[in-house]
């Protein structure tokens, strides 16, 4: 096993796009106070570079990105080194962009525009229609132009993956003389292996002229799987940046995850002679807002961060755990955060104990309200479950709190179903005027009779296209967490802006719920989406096309 008496080690920016690349994976679309509260979690995290998104793409995602400069730039509470996030907005290689990402990041004290232009024959003749002359002139100009308006400039070659390195080596050395500070090598659809894009990075670097004089980055996809490894022969092949998502969240299989990367680089210290300044026990909490927010499952064996991550369920195993924990683990459960103890409280626990118990679980800044309303849930919960458990915690947390703000509200539903009648469900929602509503549906399952009589109220047409049910904790009377998906099937809804097609489709809303009843779960997942979408509607009414 690796000691940890390496010294004077190289430091890995974290440049994390959880809330860029990230979001553009379908229907992971967050609302702004969602978009705040992940960032002011990055901040705590101890992400170094915090890319809020893509101003440009609408007037949305250009106020999310200005507020989370304006709020969360200047944060310094609980950072290891006092320094504030560094704030980061993507722009294509246009004037247009780039003044549009520097109005939203300019706030924050620390702020960076991040640039963009294909350079693989692919890109080039297939989408930009432009040759490698003109690709390397409009590198020229945008950097150049980026470079008035701020010091702090990155550009990256899209799909330098597939790119011939030795015109990256020409392309590079410009942005590098027009004044770029961080050059980032996408493998922006994750073709490449850890042995061909360890060998890239370092190609570049050897060749590039005035290499010495920026940062190297790595920004891989995880089309093969390779994404997390080609990151890390990135860094043993000179790169000092990843860029990286939560849970590994991005467009099609995703990105690099921040979380394997970080422990990688912490459990294996003798084998990366580089350190961050992550605050891994932030990882767990981290991840599970993220899941809570986007809607994003995370797979139970995902590492680190799934919840098989940390499990032993063999005799074998057990047996060797119980001997010594080195026998099966490689990391402790807390070093990411995930506490050991399961049993927390009970039905004749306080306000006081339960604040105190959520502070120990990262939870230290909730609201009076928010806090409020997570105590009542509890209280109801301690009733019906005879042992309330973090796990229990948390998820009430996700369903009080990471909720999008309530237009339509559930009041009650009732159901009847059976193996010899028709399920029927009567629903009594409180509508955005304050009024109730009520109705009731037949429908095939409990559960689509109670989504048919919401509809029959609500009346936005849309299509479910997930369902998925998890029991929280073990046993008869566990907690059941409900995430969907639903698809707007309306036409004001079909947009929504993808910066490197262009492309615009039906927009994606997820949802999720919890109760120890799995019908009303179910239909909490369903208004929570539905809420979403409205609100979601008001946004991109706005929207700015930009093709
Ligand atoms: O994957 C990619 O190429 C990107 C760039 C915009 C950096 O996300
Ligand atoms: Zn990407």
């Amino acid at each position: 096993m690796d000691g940890d008496s390496v010294v004077n080690k190289d430091r890995i920016i974290i440049f994390d796009t959880t809330l860029r690349d990230g979001e553009q994976s379908p229907g992971a679309t967050l609302n702004v106070h969602e978009k705040l509260e992940i960032a002011r979690q990055l901040s705590r995290l101890g992400v170094d570079v915090c890319e809020a998104g893509f101003p440009i793409a609408s007037p949305g995602d250009f106020d999310a990105v200005r507020q989370i400069a304006e709020e969360i730039g200047p944060l310094t509470e609980g950072r290891e080194d006092g320094v504030p996030m560094t704030i980061a907005g993507l722009a294509r290689a246009n004037k247009e962009d780039i003044q549009r990402a520097f109005d939203a990041v300019n706030a924050a004290p620390k702020h960076r525009i991040h640039t963009f232009l294909a350079t693989s024959d692919i890109h080039l003749n297939h989408k930009l229609k432009m040759d490698r002359e003109e690709c390397i002139d409009q590198v020229i100009e945008a950097v150049s132009f980026a470079k008035t308006l701020c010091d702090d400039i990155e550009f990256s070659p899209e799909d330098a993956g597939r790119s011939d390195p030795q015109f990256l080596v020409q392309v590079l050395g410009e942005a590098i003389k027009a004044g770029a500070t961080t050059l980032n090598i996408p493998d922006t659809v994750g073709y490449t292996t850890p042995e061909e894009f360890g060998w890239l990075i370092k190609y570049l670097i050897e060749n590039t002229p005035g290499a010495d004089k920026v940062v190297w980055s790595t920004h891989c996809h995880n089309d093969l799987g390779l994404a997390t490894a080609n990151t890390l022969a990135g860094i043993e092949n000179g790169a000092r940046q990843v860029e990286v998502t939560i849970n590994g969240i991005g467009e099609r299989a995703g990105n690099t995850s921040l979380e394997e990367v970080v422990m990688a680089i912490s459990t294996r210290p003798q084998h990366f002679d580089v350190e961050t300044k992550i605050d891994t026990t932030q990882i767990t909490r981290t991840s599970r807002m993220v899941s809570s927010y986007t809607g994003m499952v995370i797979q139970p064996n995902k590492a680190i961060v799934g919840a098989n991550a940390f499990a032993h369920e063999s005799g074998i195993h057990q047996d060797g755990m119980l001997k010594n924990n080195l026998t099966y683990e490689i990391m402790r459960p807390e070093t990411v955060g995930l506490n050991a103890s399961k049993l927390v409280m009970g039905k004749l626990s306080g306000r006081s104990g339960f604040r105190a118990r959520l502070e120990e679980m990262g939870y230290d800044n909730l609201s009076k309200e928010d806090l409020n309303a997570a105590f009542e849930r509890f209280k109801r919960l301690a009733d019906k479950k005879k042992m309330v458990t973090d796990a229990d915690l948390e998820a009430i947390i996700a369903d009080e709190i990471y909720q999008p703000p309530e237009i339509w509200k559930l009041n009650h539903i009732q159901v009847s179903c059976g193996d010899h009648s028709m399920p029927t469900a009567s629903v009594s929602l409180t509508g955005p005027n304050e009024k109730e509503y009520k109705d009731a549906a037949l429908g095939s399952g409990p559960v689509d009779a109670v989504y048919q009589a919401i509809n029959r109220i609500i009346g936005v047409r849309n299509r479910l296209t997930e369902f998925s049910i998890n029991a929280v904790t073990e046993g008869i009377d566990a907690q059941a967490e409900t995430t969907i998906r639903i698809q707007s099937l309306n036409d004001e809804d079909r947009t929504s802006f993808n910066p490197q097609t262009g492309e615009s489709f039906d927009r994606t809303f997820s949802g999720h719920g919890a109760s120890t009843d799995i019908v009303v779960a179910s239909a909490r997942a369903y208004l929570s989406a539905l809420n979403k979408l409205l609100a979601a509607r008001e946004e991109s009414a706005s929207v700015v096309n930009i093709n």
